[in-house]
């Protein structure tokens, strides 16, 4: 092969990777968009019940609230580090309660903002000290039944 034609197979090869990427990607999104993907394995400690029975089900699915949504690349690097850790501590054991960890809790924050930004400006939520908003709102949407462990 002369170089002019191996340069064009590296382009190509690379193209159809990239396209490759591109679609696996797209897949994993439409797989994982619906509540009831995350539900395959939230049923312990009713996330899926409390959810099903709040305001928030049929205004914000679990990935609205938890996922990070402020473009396709965090989409994507969010699901794609908490799907890999909720896979790897399924198959080693989950813990008796789930916590969530301080990136997650970041995520669920922004996303609260996101919805919720008018009110927020209006009564300057969002500077009461630093607060999660749902320090306060602890039962927004999985109610209050859950073990505080
Ligand atoms: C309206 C936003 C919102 C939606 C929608 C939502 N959650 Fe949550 N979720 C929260 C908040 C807020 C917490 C943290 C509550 C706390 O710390 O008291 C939480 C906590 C959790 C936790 C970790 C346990 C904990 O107490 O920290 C899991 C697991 C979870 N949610 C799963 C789900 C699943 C599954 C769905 C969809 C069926 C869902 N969530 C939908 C806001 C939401
Ligand atoms: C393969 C099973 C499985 C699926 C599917 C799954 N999870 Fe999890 N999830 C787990 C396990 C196990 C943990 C405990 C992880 C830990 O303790 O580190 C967990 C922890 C969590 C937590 C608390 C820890 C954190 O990441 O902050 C939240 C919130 C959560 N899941 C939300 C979701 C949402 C939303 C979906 C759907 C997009 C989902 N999960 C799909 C198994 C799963
Ligand atoms: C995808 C948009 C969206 C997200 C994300 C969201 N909300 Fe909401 N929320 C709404 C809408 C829309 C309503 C009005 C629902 C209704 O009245 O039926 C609502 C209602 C509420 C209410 C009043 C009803 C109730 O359940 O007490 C509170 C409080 C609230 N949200 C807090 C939060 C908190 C805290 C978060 C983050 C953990 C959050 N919301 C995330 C859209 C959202
Ligand atoms: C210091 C505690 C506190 C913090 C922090 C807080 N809230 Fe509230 N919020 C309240 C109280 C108290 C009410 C009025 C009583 C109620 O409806 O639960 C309220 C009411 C609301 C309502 C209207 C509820 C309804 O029934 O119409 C929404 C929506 C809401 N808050 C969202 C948020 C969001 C989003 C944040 C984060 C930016 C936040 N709150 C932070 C205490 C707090």
């Amino acid at each position: 092969m002369d170089l002019t034609k191996k340069i064009k197979v590296a382009v190509l090869a690379t193209g159809i990777t990239l396209a490759l990427a591109g679609a696996a990607t797209a897949t994993m999104h439409a797989v994982t968009k619906d509540s009831a993907f995350c539900g395959t394995c939230h049923v312990m400690d009713n996330y899926m019940g409390s959810w099903s029975h709040s305001s928030h089900r049929e205004v914000a699915g679990c990935n609205d609230c938890h996922t990070d949504q402020r473009n396709y690349l965090a989409k994507t690097y969010s699901k794609a580090t908490a799907g890999a850790r909720h896979a790897y501590v399924n198959i080693i054991g989950p813990p008796d309660h789930l916590k969530m960890i301080p990136s997650s809790k970041e995520v669920t924050q922004r996303n609260c903002l996101r919805c919720h930004d008018d009110l927020v400006e209006k009564t300057r939520l969002a500077e009461s000290d630093g607060n999660y908003c749902f320090d306060c709102h602890r039962s927004t949407p999985h109610g209050r039944e859950r073990p505080s462990t």
